[in-house]
């Protein structure tokens, strides 16, 4: 039997966690082998319900978790912890853009950031999920200065992984026909969904459908999809998002299948200036991501990708105190 891992999950009575934790308890994430430790962080308010969510697993008598611990303390939760999901945090509303959330949950990213610099496994890998993602992650990372940032990811997954269900609804392909979708920028309606490299059962996707449609279909619906949630749920994204963070984590761990997006530490690939975190292509191996490099850019994709980096560059700008 292998040694457990420590999984933190933060807002573990909100409702991604509610998705999240289960498939996460029933290996799901890292594997039908792997035992997990479940390491539930919520505030005072949310405790009984957090309480609730821990009967809840208990009754499910998971064989592979191996201790499941609820706190509303941040160096108890991300104690030891190998994994990190930074879930807890406000959604937004209908009518809202996802950067109106910066100022209300700046301030947990900095203090989470800060415990996990001091309590976590060395090796801890971080996955942001609250929203605005990229720039929160951007806090929590420079909060950790022990750490290497590139321990800090935002996610992305849930956009690239919309993107390869339009694309393939669209060719009436299945998505495990499609290679090399990549989605670049930030978590936001800015974000670029590209299709230029991508390929359905090896054929160009350009070559597939018109470029009116991608344009003007495809692109934004990509970029609003989570705003089209909120709009039909009157809630936003949990179940969808919930797999997105697993299969993020998965392919981190274990490796991809190819190439995915993750929001990582920007380096200076691709033109893109080092001090945000960008949503690049990536592939994993041995529990590592690459940034895939020498892709041909054209001059639109290229407009696309500045505008996204324009907007993660002004975010940061109005969190710097806490950078
Ligand atoms: P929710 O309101 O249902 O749950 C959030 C939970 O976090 C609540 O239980 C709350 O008590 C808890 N929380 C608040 N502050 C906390 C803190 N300091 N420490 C620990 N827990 C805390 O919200 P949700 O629907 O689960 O969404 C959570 C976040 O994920 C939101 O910011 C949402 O916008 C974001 N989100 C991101 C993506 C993405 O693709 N990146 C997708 C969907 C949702
Ligand atoms: C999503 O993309 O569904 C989430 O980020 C929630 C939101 O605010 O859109």
């Amino acid at each position: 039997m292998k040694e457990p891992v420590r999984v933190a999950i933060t807002g573990g009575a909100g409702q991604i966690s509610y998705s999240l934790i289960f498939r996460i308890a029933a290996g799901d994430m890292l594997g039908p082998d792997q035992p997990v430790i479940l390491q539930l962080l919520e505030i005072p308010p949310a405790m009984d319900a957090l309480n609730g969510v821990m009967m809840e697993v208990n009754d499910c008598a998971f064989p592979l978790v191996k201790d499941i611990i609820g706190t509303d303390k941040p160096e108890e939760a991300f104690k030891d912890a190998d994994i990190c999901l930074l879930v807890g945090a406000k959604p937004r509303g209908k009518g809202m853009e996802r950067a109106d959330l910066l100022k209300a949950n700046a301030d947990i990213f900095s203090v989470q950031g800060k415990a996990i610099n001091d309590h976590a496994s060395r090796d801890v890998k971080v996955l942001v999920v609250g929203n605005p993602a990229n720039t929160n992650a951007l806090i929590a990372a420079s909060n950790a200065p022990d750490l290497d940032k590139g321990q800090f990811t935002a996610m992305m997954r849930l956009d690239h992984n919309r993107a390869l269900s339009q694309l393939a609804q669209k060719t009436g392909t299945q998505v495990t026909d499609i290679d090399k979708m990549i989605v670049w920028g930030n978590h936001s309606a800015t974000q670029y969904p590209d299709i230029s490299q991508a390929t359905v059962n090896g054929k160009p996707a350009l070559d597939l459908v018109d470029r009116d449609w991608y344009e003007n279909d495809f692109i934004p619906t990509v970029q609003k999809r989570g705003a089209a949630i909120i709009e039909a749920r009157g809630a936003s994204s949990a179940a969808s998002a919930a797999s997105a963070a697993i299969d993020h984590i998965h392919d981190w761990v274990n490796g991809s299948k190819g190439i995915v997006s993750m929001g990582i530490p920007a380096d200076g690939s691709y033109g893109v200036e080092e001090g945000i975190m960008f949503s690049y292509p990536v592939t994993c191996k041995n529990g590592q991501y690459e940034i895939v490099q020498d892709l041909e850019i054209d001059e639109f994709s290229r407009d696309r990708m500045k505008q996204t980096e324009d907007e993660l560059r002004s975010e940061r700008e109005a969190v710097s105190e806490l950078l």
